[in-house]
């Protein structure tokens, strides 16, 4: 069961592990708990190789923990056989960075609609109807569908990407860096898109992004991942105002947004940090003001005010560590 009555997705202490070669494991994502409410758009930064896409890949289930589960509307997805999981595949969908990759680029558009709609289940007509319905959704004209995916736009294929996605009303949609590789003006259109699914569909959503302004225009909620963990979680507007850990701060530092003051440039990276980290906080020989503490102990997220929690020693409840 679920622990919150407007939970969509749940993920409980989701961990994956990928072995490279005979005696190394890489901790893609370590021991995340989340939950994703419906009808919100939940924003995942980080660094790149922090595991965004590990976590979201695990989320619908196209690949399997190492330990952990997954609730999709109250069902531990995790513990399903293929069969039993079939039926809910459909409502969780996925958007990916690359438009081009998304496409048989030997198929014209309108082919590739139709097999989906097969896919699905759908008659010939309800397809055709179905198609027309989605191309308007999406902002797209019908002359499109005969084209192939080399002959349009990314911008276009990334629509039509979106439209691939909620064909058959999924309700749960992980979309991967969807808008990065676009320029800024399409961008723009695309996140409105997203944002007008929302209010029409009621779709919900983990949105994955390194660009924390992408997350700060679309988000209603967002968690920051660094090194497979997530170290803070908060609704979007108390994150960007009252950012708690050292690494979000810095993140932040990083973003350009009109008012911001905090600058703060952190040394190595994280890869430096994966290799010095024993057993105490990821994000130590990274972090300015470090205490002997966070050497030796991992700390927890932990809930700091309302919904936002933090993982770092230094970040009290009543106040923040301010760099
Ligand atoms: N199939 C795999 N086999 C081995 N290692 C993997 C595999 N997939 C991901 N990894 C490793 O797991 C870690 C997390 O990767 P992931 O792709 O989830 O990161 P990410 O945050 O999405 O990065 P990016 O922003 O570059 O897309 C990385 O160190 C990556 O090399
Ligand atoms: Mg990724």
């Amino acid at each position: 069961m679920t622990k919150g009555k407007n939970a969509l997705v749940e993920a409980i202490e989701i961990s994956k592990q990928f072995r490279i070669g005979k005696n190394r494991a890489i901790k893609a994502v370590n021991g995340i708990s989340l939950t994703i409410r419906k009808g919100g758009i939940f924003g995942l930064v980080g660094e790149s190789g922090c595991g965004k896409s590990t976590f979201g890949r695990l989320l619908l289930r196209l690949i399997e923990p190492t330990s952990g589960k997954v609730f999709f509307k109250g069902t531990d997805i995790t513990s399903l056989s293929n069969r039993e999981f079939s039926p809910i595949r459909r409502s969780m969908q996925m958007v990916f960075q690359d438009p081009y990759g998304s496409f048989n680029p030997k198929m014209r558009i309108g082919s590739s609609l139709k097999e989906v709609g097969k896919y699905f289940g759908l008659s010939k007509e309800s397809v055709t109807a179905r198609v027309s319905e989605l191309l308007e959704r999406v902002s797209l004209s019908e002359d499109l569908l005969l084209r192939s995916p080399r002959e349009l736009s990314g911008g276009q294929l990334q629509r039509l990407a979106i439209a691939r996605a909620i064909f058959n009303n999924a309700d749960f949609i992980v979309a991967d860096e969807p808008v990065s590789a676009l320029d800024v003006s399409v961008q723009a259109q695309l996140l409105n898109l997203f944002c007008d699914l929302r209010e029409s569909t009621g779709l919900t959503m983990l949105f994955i992004s390194h660009d924390i302004s992408v997350i700060n225009y679309l988000c209603d909620s967002v968690g920051v991942m660094y090194l497979g963990r997530l170290v803070e979680t908060a609704d979007t507007a108390d994150l960007f105002h009252d950012a708690r850990h050292p690494y979000t701060q810095a993140l932040l530092a990083s973003a350009p947004l009109p008012g911001r003051k905090i600058k703060v440039v952190l040394p190595g990276d994280a890869q430096d940090s994966a290799e010095t980290v024993g057993a105490g906080c990821e994000f130590y020989s990274r972090c300015p003001p470090r205490s002997d503490k966070c050497k030796e102990e991992a700390p927890v997220l932990r809930r700091v005010s309302g919904t936002h929690c933090v993982a770092c020693h230094l970040c009290g409840a009543s106040s923040g560590y301010v760099i």
